[in-house]
């Protein structure tokens, strides 16, 4: 009997129990802490090195970014990797906008729109410069880290918080 009872007992309780522990345990993003590592069009993660030995200067290239969001991995004139990388999803109807090295620019196939080198919206239809991520290295791979603070090409808060 008492053993019935126990059983009766213990195993709504251990039921309760497992979301409740589950809550303190960090769902796994596949990164580090709030990061995601950047992965190239085959899925493998991207390591600094190798990606500079490949990309020159001005180089503008599309990697798997947070939420798998298609972002530009920016290489600057003087051969380093960019601090931020650029949300290629176009603030108009949703397009990847592809970069257009000749023009200097990032333009959208689908209505027009223009951004700068650093994805800042210099012609509509689209009303918003395409978001921006932080791009940290760990462990010689290339991690992109949500962008909350303001937007050094405007000015103001990220739209994209
Ligand atoms: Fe890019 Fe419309 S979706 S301009």
């Amino acid at each position: 009997m008492n053993l019935l009872l126990l059983g009766a007992i213990s195993l709504p309780t251990a039921g309760m129990l497992v979301p409740y522990g589950s809550f303190f345990i960090p769902a796994g993003s596949g990164g580090a802490g709030d990061g995601t590592y950047a992965k190239d069009k085959l899925g493998n993660d991207i390591k600094l090195e190798e990606w500079l030995q490949t990309h020159g200067p001005n180089d503008r290239t599309l990697a798997q970014g947070l939420k798998g969001d298609p972002t530009y991995l920016v290489v600057e004139q003087d051969k380093t990797l960019a601090s931020y990388g650029i949300n290629a999803v176009c603030t108009h109807l949703g397009c990847v906008v592809p970069w257009n090295g000749a023009e200097n620019k990032f333009i959208c196939p689908c209505h027009g729109s223009q951004y700068n080198n650093q994805g800042k919206v210099v012609r509509g239809p689209a009303p918003l410069s395409l978001a921006l991520v932080h791009v940290d290295v760990d462990d010689g791979k290339v991690l992109f880290v949500p962008w909350v603070e303001t937007d050094f090409r405007t000015g103001e808060d990220p739209w994209w918080k």
